[in-house]
């Protein structure tokens, strides 16, 4: 098999499915907090719609989740994030679970209609409260607030106006990012301005399968371009209010991968990567756009002004990685290797991914900031049986993939954290509450929380 993708590593054999091999089973088990740098944090990460519920508490406007998933036929279980895990009633509870984890760190998002309900214009202070309530609930229990400004959540109102095809939403963001860092300040050690802009760009806009929903591909790209100068707008306003905190952005990333030889898949892997990878990771790190993808999406592509790439480039602290799988491209779109492990996600299992990942960036990006994986982990369809949850698969799979980033640290990439999604079981958007990727079990019809079997793993695996 050949590897489209610039990596400085060798492809895996895509027929073989990695996790099920012993070695790095036995190998994953025997892993400590000792192996990796010091320093090295390890957290647990969460987003606000999949989990405060709450919708219309203390001032909160509708988001386009909340118009979203009251379309029939969008959310599969038919559900919405209404109540979700009722976190925003529950949330010292939640907090002396994620102290009782023993995690150093925390990554939550700030819900945007709960800070500035009209999307632009007056604060809500009450809205800021609850977050200031959890920065410093976390900072009591000795645990690192970090934020994430947009996890998906826009204001609905916004949506009215074109929503991020609209380039005045970048210039709402960011003022709404200066309310929340002016707020709750130094006290969070990082904030990040987006999470996943391929999802809430092109999932969202050209693919229809989260909110809003629409499908149209030059209407992604145009969202993608905001959201960035979102991000790029949003910097310098975090460092203003928040000047000891981290800033960077969060990115979904993942190998694309060729499925065989023949050119034509070896285009479409590569125009995958364009897509998927290097749209996002060109403008944020080079201030370009890639020319090849570019070339490709023809009269699809979006509307740049004069200096919106300066803005986009602006130097990052970090750069958070979100990885779950990699792509395994044809002619005719992803294909699942022969023999492949997945995920209930129906989602590939292959840590090595992630060391490839990482090299990569490593090699393709010469100013690459420190690295922190943002998000990582697996949904599996877990049972109650009395107070456990048996999770095996899910501990395999985390194991694994520190095991991987363990390999991709000592070959030198500069990765400083760990944060496994999520926390707890939450609301999985299109999917509703039936993909579970919680290392805590939530009984929705109770709101009771049990430790599953990983989380126990991860208990003593910090300790
Ligand atoms: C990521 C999202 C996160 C969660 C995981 C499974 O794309 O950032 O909210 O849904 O996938």
């Amino acid at each position: 098999m050949t590897n489209t993708i610039t990596t400085d590593t060798a492809a895996p054999d895509i027929a073989a499915p990695d996790t099920a091999a012993p070695s790095v089973v036995a190998r994953a088990a025997g892993l400590t907090r000792q192996d990796f740098p010091a320093g090295f944090l390890f957290g647990v990460a969460t987003s606000s719609y999949q989990i405060e519920g709450a919708a219309s508490e203390d001032g909160r406007s509708p988001s386009i989740w909340d118009v979203f998933c009251a379309k029939p036929g969008r959310i599969s279980d038919g559900s919405s994030g209404a109540v979700a895990c009722d976190h925003y009633h529950r949330w010292e509870q939640d907090l002396d679970l994620i102290a009782a984890l023993g995690v150093d760190a925390y990554r939550f998002s700030v819900a945007w209609p709960r800070v500035v309900p009209a999307g632009r214009g007056p604060v809500n202070a009450a809205g800021l409260d609850f977050y200031e309530r959890l920065t410093d609930g976390l900072l009591a229990r000795g645990v690192q607030p970090h934020v994430t400004l947009y996890h998906w959540d826009l204001p609905a109102v916004l949506q009215d106006q074109g929503g991020w095809t609209n380039r005045d939403t970048a210039y709402a963001f960011a003022e709404y990012s200066a309310a929340v860092a002016q707020r709750l300040g130094n006290r969070v050690a990082s904030y990040a301005t987006l999470n996943e802009p391929w999802c809430s760009s092109v999932l969202s806009y050209e693919l229809g399968e989260h909110a809003p929903g629409t499908r149209d591909r030059a209407a992604a790209l145009s969202a993608a371009h905001h959201l960035m100068l979102g991000h790029g707008l949003a910097l310098p306003e975090i460092r203003r209010h928040a000047p000891q905190s981290q800033a960077g952005i969060v990115l979904n990333l993942g190998p694309q991968e060729s499925a065989s030889d023949r050119p034509e898949d070896i285009r479409a892997a590569r125009h995958a990567d364009g897509r998927f990878n290097r749209w996002f990771l060109d403008p944020i790190l080079r201030g370009e756009y890639p020319a090849d993808t570019w070339e490709e999406i023809g009269g699809d592509a979006p509307p740049v002004q004069t200096d919106d790439l300066n803005l986009i480039s602006a130097h990052n602290d970090f750069l958070g990685v979100n990885y779950y799988t990699r792509g395994v491209i044809g002619a005719q779109g992803g294909v699942l290797p022969e023999g492949a492990s997945v995920t209930d996600m129906g989602w590939e299992i292959h840590p090595q991914g992630l060391t490839d990942l990482l090299l990569r960036l490593k090699a393709d990006y010469p100013g690459l900031p420190p690295i922190y994986i943002t998000e990582n982990g697996a949904a599996f369809s877990d049972e109650r049986s009395g107070d456990r949850v048996h999770d095996p698969r899910r501990t395999e799979f985390l194991s694994t993939h520190l095991n991987a980033l363990l390999d991709a640290s000592q070959a030198g990439v500069d990765v400083r954290g760990y944060f496994a999604w999520s926390l707890m079981d939450n609301f999985e958007w299109a999917f509703g509450y039936e993909k579970r990727f919680g290392l805590i079990y939530v009984d929705y019809d109770t709101q009771e929380r049990l430790m599953k079997d990983s989380a126990l793993w991860y208990q003593a695996f910090l300790k």
